[in-house]
């Protein structure tokens, strides 16, 4: 079972550590590993823009660069500066992130929370926002 209440009190406290003094747009995701474990992570923008990581990747490198692989689901929320905690809109994945979820997780199983609120939130299959995908598959 997964607690999505913890895991969108976890997205809501990476939130608290984004960087973005450019688009002050505040993104937080808490990823769910298989076991057990939550990874936190924020966007961090940089001055030459396009090296900026969103919340999603980060959360993600930072579990595989802990030699974490597999993974359960993800819970995402972003807003505005000012917006306050839990007022904002919801925040869905960018493509990139999406292609890089695909890369390890289960088109079918893995869960993404796109997070208004800890009782507002939609619920997709990353095969269902990513749908047709390119993955490892097609290079064997
Ligand atoms: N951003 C994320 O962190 N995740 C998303 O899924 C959407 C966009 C960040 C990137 C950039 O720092 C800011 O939001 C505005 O695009």
């Amino acid at each position: 079972m997964i607690d999505v209440k913890l895991l969108i009190d976890n997205a809501f406290e990476a939130q608290k550590n984004a960087y973005t003094p450019y688009s002050h747009f505040n993104v937080g995701a808490a990823l769910l590993a298989a076991n057990g474990k939550i990874y936190k992570g924020c966007n961090i923008e940089n001055a030459a823009y396009t090296p900026t990581n969103c919340a999603e990747r980060t959360a993600f490198f930072t579990a595989i660069a802990e030699g974490v692989k597999d993974f359960t689901a993800i819970a995402i929320v972003g807003n505005k500066d000012g917006i306050k905690m839990g007022e904002g809109d919801y925040c869905a994945p960018c493509a990139v992130c999406r292609q890089v979820m695909a890369e390890f997780c289960d088109l079918d199983t893995f869960k993404i929370y796109i997070v208004k609120n800890r009782e507002d939130y939609l619920e997709y299959t990353l095969g269902e926002l990513l749908p047709l995908a390119f993955t490892g598959k097609n290079l064997e």
